[in-house]
């Protein structure tokens, strides 16, 4: 006889996305003729930077060619692309990682959700409370999370509440965990740490022997100068910081998949022995054993989003999915609505009106002016009474949405 894995059974039916997605195929069922417009997951519109497309031909004509086709290739990534991010996303601002310290992979998704792989079962779990789902729901299906209660609440993690009554920014944990999630700037909030409240979480986990696992996925979003880009611009963050990037949201990549984890090889955890154990060695062997390396072509893509042109290209890209940030962040406070967010994120968070629901107010948008956005409790009971927008769109369906919702009777 063969069993599950119980921990599936606990997990909501659906992950968030693919919940919201259910919703609007059948209201599109029921209404065909709607026009809906979707500022619902952070998915990217923009087409991919023509240097990127320009080095995507060229990869894919050396896998035409015998003396250039490649087969399987490096697990942890291939070393021009390694040596490229290491020299601009982190010399280039004065931090020191090694090559063998960065390991290429198909996105940061993938990597946060796997990382648990290398990581014990008993270790205590924070997160900020709301959160990217995918952080909670792999530590449910790993069996760390505990049970659920009506709120929606795991009692084994510990939730550090970022709302707008303490402007967004986490305390510190009351009760020790071993492992906390940070992700700045942050998703579903659009709001970041200043380096002064991110050293305190550096410091924490020093004093704790704790690891944060630091995902910085928009971090090509931010625009204001004491907004750290890495953790590891925080002393002290070498020894205790896992960062995770992405070239999804950086340069259209939702489609092509490509991102990278640093993992700094001074970073230890004990063994059931207390011996202490590299989490590279770790990862390395894990990745090593569970995955087969990203595509070159997308490796060779991925690097030259680093080139001249590449740079320039993107850095246009985003400034389209920002100018659409201030429409829906103007927009929605002229409605009178509090909103956070949209300066150094392509996320709008806001606070519904009159105390709707999240899941009232994504229905009422839905149906009365035909507009997805993201209900705040579906990234955890702290989002309740929030809702996000994403300023992924085209620019005409940013200002179209905003034009129905400033019409909306709400
Ligand atoms: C989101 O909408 O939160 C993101 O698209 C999720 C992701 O990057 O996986």
């Amino acid at each position: 006889m063969a069993f599950i894995n119980d921990n599936f059974i606990i997990l909501s039916e659906t992950y968030l996305f693919s919940e919201i997605a259910r919703k609007v195929a059948a209201y599109k069922e029921h209404n065909p003729s709607a026009n809906v417009i979707r500022l619902g997951i952070g998915d990217v519109t923009r087409p991919l930077a023509p240097a990127v497309v320009t080095a995507l031909h060229q990869a894919v004509d050396e896998m035409g060619q015998a003396s250039t086709f490649r087969g399987y290739g490096p697990e942890q990534g291939y070393d021009f692309l390694r040596q490229t991010i290491v020299s601009h996303d982190f010399e280039a601002r004065g931090i020191s990682i090694s090559p063998d310290e960065i390991f290429v992979s198909d996105g940061a998704k993938s990597d946060t959700g796997n990382f648990g792989d290398i990581l014990g079962k008993d270790n205590i779990i924070a997160v900020t409370d709301p959160v990217y789902p995918v952080y909670v729901d792999t530590n449910v299906m790993a069996g760390r999370a505990g049970m659920q209660d009506a709120s929606g609440a795991w009692n084994n993690i510990v939730y550090l509440p970022c709302t707008a009554e303490n402007q967004f920014v986490p305390s510190l944990p009351d009760k020790h965990a071993d492992i906390i999630y940070l992700c700045y700037p942050n998703n579903p909030t659009g709001t970041t740490l200043k380096r002064d409240e991110l050293k305190k979480w550096v410091d924490y986990a020093r004093e704790q022997d704790s690891i944060i696992l630091f995902d910085a996925a928009y971090e090509a979003f931010i625009s204001e100068p004491d907004v750290p880009h890495s953790i590891y611009e925080i002393e002290g963050a070498r020894d205790v910081a896992i960062e995770f990037r992405s070239f999804s949201k950086t340069a259209g990549f939702t489609g092509l998949r490509c991102g990278y984890t640093v993992v700094p090889k001074n970073i230890t955890a004990h063994s059931k022995n207390h011996e202490r154990i590299p989490l590279n060695r770790l990862w390395n062997r894990r990745q090593t054993t569970k995955f087969n390396g990203t595509a070159y072509i997308v490796q060779r893509a991925a690097e030259a989003v680093y080139s001249a042109e590449g740079q320039q290209q993107i850095k246009e890209t985003i400034a389209h999915y920002m100018h659409n940030a201030t429409l829906i962040r103007e927009g929605i406070e002229k409605k009178g609505i509090a909103a956070f967010g949209g300066v150094n994120a392509p996320y709008i968070w806001l606070k519904t009106p009159d105390n709707i629901s999240s899941w009232q107010f994504f229905d009422r948008l839905l149906n009365e002016v035909n507009v997805v956005g993201t209900p705040g409790v579906g990234f955890g009971p702290h989002g309740e009474g929030y809702f996000r927008l994403t300023a992924f769109g085209s620019l005409q369906q940013t200002t179209e949405a905003m034009q129905r919702i400033a019409g909306w009777k709400l």
